[in-house]
């Protein structure tokens, strides 16, 4: 399987923050924003990774990332987004890096706290179709919400004033090659962007949607809040991961004195 950032777009919402900078380039805690979602694919076992940038910074990922060597990649491949079109119309751009493949996509302000590892694996066996990540939040009518029956997905809706439900679909979505074909019967929605919960209700209609839930904290990161959010979130799991591989040392240490 096939992996894709997408990190093009105008963070219109952190202005003046991405005035003179990518959103994707911010600081979340100690690390830029784009380094997650790249960490996501590789630790779900994803080596061949796109990186879909715009705007005048896009060359600024180039000198950050590089072939990727800092998360043991051999090379990135990068392709550049013209204007705002929408998460699908990036999206379309990654067709021939595709090339018939399954692929795992991730937003580029999308950060998490464990893996997606299981549910890849799941659509890896999965013949055809998509497979989306749901997450129970308490400000669903900031996402797209997923309208759940049973154990069956039946309809998102993006941004809706009254939601169905409280499950926000996260911005880590699997495809099967169809993708493309669909984003290419897509129109504009009221914001003027190519939608992906448009490319996903497509899914759902032939039948061939499965899900699955996200275990751990999910945030994204394109407003001043949830920027503060994933940065305390992001710092907060670094402080554990140091707790406890002092509490491994000391024990270490503690077996060796004894
Ligand atoms: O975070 C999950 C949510 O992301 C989903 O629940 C929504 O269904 C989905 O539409 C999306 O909502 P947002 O309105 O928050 O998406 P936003 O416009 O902030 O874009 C998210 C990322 O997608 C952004 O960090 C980079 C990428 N993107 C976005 C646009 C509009 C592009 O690469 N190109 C674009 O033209």
């Amino acid at each position: 399987m096939k992996g894709i950032v997408l990190a093009g777009g105008s963070g219109s919402r952190l202005f003046p923050l991405t005035k003179i900078t990518n959103k994707h380039l911010l600081p979340i805690y100690d690390r830029p924003m784009i380094y997650y979602p790249i960490q996501t694919l590789v630790d779900a076992g994803i080596r061949d990774i796109m990186i879909v940038t715009g705007g005048r910074n896009s060359g600024d990922f180039l000198r950050l990332l590089a072939n990727g060597k800092e998360f043991g990649l051999k090379h990135i491949n990068y392709t550049y987004q013209e204007g705002e079109g929408g998460i699908a119309d990036a999206l379309a751009l990654a067709e021939h890096f595709a090339d018939g493949q399954k692929i795992c996509v991730v937003l580029g302000d999308n950060i998490i706290e464990g893996d997606v590892k299981s549910a890849v694996e799941q659509f890896r066996a999965q013949e055809k179709g998509a497979h989306i990540l749901l997450k129970e939040v308490p400000d669903a009518e900031r996402f797209g919400v997923a309208e759940v029956e049973g154990d069956r997905v039946v309809g998102i809706e993006e941004k809706p004033k009254r939601p169905k439900s409280t499950f926000a679909v996260t911005g880590i979505y699997m495809y099967d090659a169809s993708v493309f074909q669909k984003i290419k019967t897509l129109v504009p929605s009221r914001r003027g962007e190519l939608e992906i919960t448009d490319v996903n209700n497509a899914y759902i209609r032939e039948g061939t949607m499965t899900h699955s839930l996200l275990d751990g904290w999910w945030t994204d990161a394109g407003t001043f809040d949830s920027l503060l959010r994933a940065a305390n979130l992001a710092a907060q799991s670094v402080a554990r991961r140091q707790g406890e591989a002092g509490e491994t040392a000391s024990a270490v240490e503690g077996t060796v004195r004894a």
